[in-house]
């Protein structure tokens, strides 16, 4: 009872930040953190021969050594009610299962395929550039930005509770958009604005008390796009190299720092607890990506 109490008090608090109006029902209302995206950009490359799950999934377009423009994506609920998702169907063979399921027989895992895409945009946000695939690969409580929440779903019995995200990390596969073609595409320079673009429930799956801001929408300019010749993904890992810039498991700026949100640009404090939280519950994520994978 107490429980609900705060979250009652959460979501009237975050409402009353916003200028927009709050809806008459208890609804979700995602928010995806353009700020946070922002924050978490880098180029990375990859080899395609790794995982030929990863042409299989949408997420490579291409054979051989591929450049990754990657980020991560976090998306709050910001609205009165929780986003309930549930389990995942029982029996991978079902033709009854709901469609928004998506089986992947290549890494042994359920998408939901409804939930998140990326693509690269214009500057002008008039041509779609490229795309990346739909992710969905698993929606729970990585953290809250109240305190007094625990994360409660996870990828057992899916959801984002009220008040608190979901975040997929920038170093996870398929968190990227695969850039190396980008130097074919009409009007392409290494000085070429382009944006990153997030969008969340775009199909409309959850019903939401708030669409207008579902959508973030981040610049970047990529720099030179040249054909890779440095070594493999496999040389570097075999040199004993990092093959990040971060190494650890952690979300990167996890320790409490302050994420402005996209769309309406209200701060949203992240509690150390809700980050810790979110740090354990990122690795299970990553174990249960590689036991899939
Ligand atoms: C990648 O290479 C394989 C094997 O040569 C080929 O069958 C496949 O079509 C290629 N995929 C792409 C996206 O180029
Ligand atoms: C899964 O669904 C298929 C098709 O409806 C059915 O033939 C099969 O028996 C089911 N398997 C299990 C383990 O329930």
């Amino acid at each position: 009872m107490i429980k609900h109490l705060a979250l009652f008090l959460l979501s009237v608090a975050v409402a009353v930040t916003l200028s927009y109006a709050q809806p008459s029902t208890a609804l979700p209302d995602f928010l995806p953190d353009a700020l946070h995206a922002a924050s978490t950009l880098y180029i990375d490359h990859v080899d395609a021969a790794e995982d030929p799950c990863l042409i299989n999934e949408g997420c490579l377009t291409g054979n051989g050594t591929r450049m990754l423009l990657r980020f991560a994506s976090k998306v709050h609920n910001i609205g009165n009610a929780d986003a309930y998702l549930g389990k995942p169907p029982a029996n991978r063979t079902d033709p009854n299962n709901p469609i928004y399921w998506h089986w992947d027989s290549c890494h042994e895992h359920w998408h939901f395929t409804a939930y998140a895409n990326y693509k690269l945009l214009s500057g002008d946000l008039s041509n779609e550039i490229l795309r990346g695939h739909k992710n969905g690969f698993c929606l729970e409580d990585l953290g809250c930005n109240d305190e007094s929440k625990e994360p409660y779903y996870n990828c057992r019995n899916q959801g984002v509770s009220m008040g608190c995200y979901d975040m997929y990390d920038e170093t996870l596969p398929c968190q990227w958009i695969d850039v190396t073609d980008l130097h074919l595409t009409p009007g392409y320079t290494a000085q070429t604005e382009y944006v990153l673009q997030v969008a969340i429930n775009e199909a409309g799956f959850f019903p939401e008390g708030n669409i207008a801001n579902n959508v973030a929408h981040i610049k970047v300019v990529i720099g030179d796009v040249p054909p890779y010749t440095g070594p493999s993904l496999a040389e570097v890992r075999r040199m004993g190299a990092p093959d990040g810039p971060e190494g650890g498991d952690g979300p990167r700026g996890g320790g409490g720092g302050v994420d402005g949100a996209g769309g309406a640009g209200e701060a949203m404090g992240a509690s150390s607890a809700g980050a810790r939280m979110g740090a354990r519950r990122l690795r299970k994520r990553k174990q249960f990506y590689r036991k899939a994978v």
